[in-house]
């Protein structure tokens, strides 16, 4: 099959994204707006970006009305009415349930931590709290949005964020900075409502 974007649906374009760049690694972004009220979200258009500087991405659409999605209304720079600070925490399968309550599109100001029955524990640099049970959060200044379709419903925008503090659950890591896949137990999005787990892997050397 041949197809050409210009002819899709914007939901049949989504869905070739999501059924095909999988599995996705999960951002489960905590945010507090001016008022200090805190915000979680997932997203799994996630990314690192590059390790000097420790930089990484997630991208929140635009909602269908063309405008922005909390965690992008507070993660955006000071200079845009936002904090300018975000916290992104990995997801466990045993945080999988609640992770996908947390995409509910709560009004502004309400908290999915009061949702979902998840702990915020204090960050130790930004103001956001992270997630108390992920076992590793990456508290982050924001370097920059670019906004790929502003005002546009389903519109993208790139949150970069530096990382100035990272949290790491003492018994996912060893001396060497060495992080245990099997006590992470990460989960994967894939297209439509499937996950994967991070418990069937295998090795390979690089290169020749
Ligand atoms: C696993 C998962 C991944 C998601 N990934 C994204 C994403 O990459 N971009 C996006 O805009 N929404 C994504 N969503 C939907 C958002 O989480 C949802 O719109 C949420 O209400 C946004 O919350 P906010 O307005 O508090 O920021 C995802 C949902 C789930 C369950």
């Amino acid at each position: 099959m041949e197809l050409s974007p210009a002819s899709l649906s914007q939901p049949d374009r989504y869905k070739l994204m999501i059924g095909a760049i999988a599995p996705r690694p999960i951002a489960l972004v905590s945010t507090i707006d001016a008022a200090g009220r805190s915000n979680l979200a997932p997203f799994s258009f996630f990314s690192g970006v590059g390790s000097d500087p420790m930089l990484l991405l997630f991208c929140p659409a635009n909602k269908p009305d063309g405008t922005e999605k909390d965690s992008l209304r507070n993660a955006k720079p000071g200079s845009e009415g936002g904090r300018g600070e975000f916290v992104v925490n990995v997801v466990p399968e045993r945080l999988a349930a609640a992770m996908a309550l947390a995409a509910e599109p709560l009004p502004f100001g309400e908290s999915e931590f009061d949702l979902t029955g998840l702990a915020t524990a204090p960050s130790r640099v930004v103001g956001a709290p992270r997630v108390a049970q992920s076992p590793v959060s990456f508290e982050c200044a924001t370097r920059q949005v670019i906004r790929t379709n502003p005002g546009v419903p389903s519109g993208g925008n790139i949150v970069i964020g530096e990382v100035v503090h990272v949290h790491v659950d003492d018994a996912a890591i060893n001396e060497r900075l060495h992080l245990n896949p099997d006590v992470l137990d990460l989960v994967g999005r894939l297209g439509g409502l499937s996950y994967c787990r991070t418990r069937d892997r295998f090795d390979l050397r690089m290169g020749r």
